[in-house]
């Protein structure tokens, strides 16, 4: 038995919307995994604690923790999907915070559910494609507009591939 079975024979984990009492935990989540707030999505600057939102908390033997986010926001029919990420890979925590989003899109009559990744991200592009979203515009060089205002924001990414580059990948729901 794998380690992902024995954890999840112990423990459970339950999604819930996002609450007041979460955004600290949030922050320092983004601060860590995301270069913190804001999210730029183009030319867009999104501030994940103030969105919509759910999260993931594991609960086990005298532990209770999040575990997961994803927060989005809807406007003229579009849902993107601003910030979606799991402490735990491959145990199924992905998956249903990127279903809980589409059932709420599609219960808000979005025509279409979109997010950007960037090209280093060869895990999220291929989780997302096979959820039904398809790539449709390459942003070449769109780290550099994002770099100015976050400085910070590394020259490697993720795999060893140079930071360069964004994708869009949208799903329609209509
Ligand atoms: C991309 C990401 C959200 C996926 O989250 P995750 O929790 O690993 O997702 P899941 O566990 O639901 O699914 C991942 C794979 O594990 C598999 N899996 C799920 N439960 C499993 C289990 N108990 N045992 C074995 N495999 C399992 C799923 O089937 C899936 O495989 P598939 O994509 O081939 O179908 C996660 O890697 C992540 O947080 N990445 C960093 C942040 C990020 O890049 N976000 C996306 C940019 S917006």
């Amino acid at each position: 038995m794998s380690t992902s079975d024995l954890k999840q024979l112990l423990y459970t984990i339950n999604l819930r919307p996002k609450m007041e009492t979460d955004i600290p935990w949030l922050r320092a989540h983004l601060a860590e995994e995301w270069g913190g707030e804001p999210v730029l999505v183009r030319k867009h600057a999104y501030f994940p604690s103030e969105l919509p939102g759910f999260v993931a908390v594991m609960e086990g033997p005298g532990r209770k923790e999040l575990v997961g986010e994803v927060t989005y926001s809807i406007e003229k029919h579009v849902c993107e999907i601003v910030t979606l990420s799991s402490l735990h890979e491959q145990m199924g925590i992905g998956s249903a915070l990127f279903n809980y989003v589409e059932t709420i899109a599609r219960a808000e009559g979005c025509r279409r559910l979109q997010l950007i990744t960037t090209t280093d991200n060869l895990n999220a592009i291929g989780f997302y494609q096979k959820r039904g979203m398809r790539i449709v515009a390459v942003y070449p060089d769109a780290l550099e507009d994002v770099r100015k205002q976050k400085p910070h924001i590394p020259r490697i990414g993720m795999n060893d591939i140079p930071l360069l580059d964004e994708l869009r990948l949208e799903k329609r729901l209509a």
